[in-house]
């Protein structure tokens, strides 16, 4: 079983990575999309979306972080996949899954979905560009507007040369709402012979079991429950051992991670950026702890970091 920790642009970066992977229980991480249009792209572009290349691609926690690239021209895919390879990335992930509007409008992500032919073909020509040791790998929803086409995307991502598929169990319509459609993966995974990895709504250990059973999948990837629920790799991995249920992470230990993060974010040099991040987090963990719902209320309003993080050290004295 491999656990992957999905890309999220906007909020699985550099300092969520490291946090997440510091607790334990991720194989791999993966990037947030890099758009690539119309050039070869700086190494400077690169390094901002995965700073870890400089550090041997891998987290503090020595997990290795694959670089994931999205756009519709199969050309200049390659061309940056194969330059990025020269920067160090032990692995090239292509997105056929973003739904943003302004993505899709500019034919790259989930509107790919659409022609199982350009699937292929951009696969095909990043894997001919990227040295046969640097594994290439694909990340798709089940359809764009339907789920009619999922089988034959998946078979045409596995022809172009891709070593594994992960696959959003959702079509590009039904966005980010429950339910993933988890019986979608069976019928991929048997008509496939790379690994395929399921996603979309595993929360808790209970999600976990349910998505292996109905998907029949040894891969998984999280996304969004990890975030809310940062101990989530540790408690599946007990449940795996057959140990006994591992507790949930203490309210204590949320808010040390939290200072932790904070300091982190720090060397982004952007108190304003570093406000969000630290909002954006605690609100999602308000999914699993309740006192993060509380937390947020009292934080919403405040701009400065050094404000946030008071009222979470104020929130730990009372709370120890
Ligand atoms: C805010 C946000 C940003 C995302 N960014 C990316 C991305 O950069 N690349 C990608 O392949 N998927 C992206 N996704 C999709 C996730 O990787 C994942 O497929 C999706 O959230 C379903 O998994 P989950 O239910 O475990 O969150 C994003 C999702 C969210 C909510």
């Amino acid at each position: 079983m491999t656990l992957t920790l999905a890309p999220m642009e906007g909020v699985v970066d550099a300092y969520m990575r490291d946090i997440l992977t510091r607790i334990g229980g991720i194989d791999l991480c993966v990037s947030e999309f890099v758009r690539v249009s119309n050039h070869v792209y700086p190494a400077s572009k690169f390094l901002g979306y995965c700073p870890e290349l400089e550090q041997n691609a891998c987290t503090p926690a020595g997990i290795p972080v694959h670089v994931q690239l999205m756009g519709g021209d199969p050309l200049v895919i390659a061309d940056n996949a194969a330059f990025v390879a020269t920067l160090g990335a032990p692995g090239i992930d292509i997105n056929f899954g973003c739904p943003a509007k302004t993505v899709n409008r500019r034919d790259a992500g989930a509107t790919l979905l659409q022609w199982p032919d350009r699937l292929h073909a951009i696969v095909a020509e990043v894997r001919r560009a990227v040295p046969s040791h640097i594994p290439v790998s694909a990340k798709m929803r089940l359809g764009f507007s339907d789920k009619s086409l999922y089988l034959d995307n998946a078979l045409a991502i596995e022809a172009g040369g891709a070593e594994k598929l992960t696959v959003h169990a959702r079509t590009k319509l039904e966005g980010y709402r429950a339910p993933a459609h988890w019986e979608f993966l069976a019928p991929i995974r048997e008509a496939l012979k790379i690994p395929v990895v399921a996603n979309g709504e595993i929360w808790t250990v209970d999600d976990y079991r349910a998505c292996r059973d109905i998907s029949g999948c040894d891969h998984f990837m999280v996304g969004r429950g990890i975030i809310a629920r940062p101990g989530l790799a540790l408690e599946i991995a007990a449940m795996l051992r057959a140990d006994d249920p591992l507790a949930l992470l203490s309210w204590g230990e949320i808010l040390d991670l939290l200072e932790t993060y904070d300091r982190l974010l720090v060397s982004m040099d952007n108190p304003n950026r570093q406000a969000g991040r630290l909002k954006q987090w605690i609100k999602l963990l308000g999914r699993t702890y309740e006192q993060a719902t509380e937390l947020f209320q009292e934080i919403r309003r405040l701009k400065e970091p050094c404000e946030i993080v008071d009222v979470v050290r104020a929130n730990r004295d009372r709370h120890a």
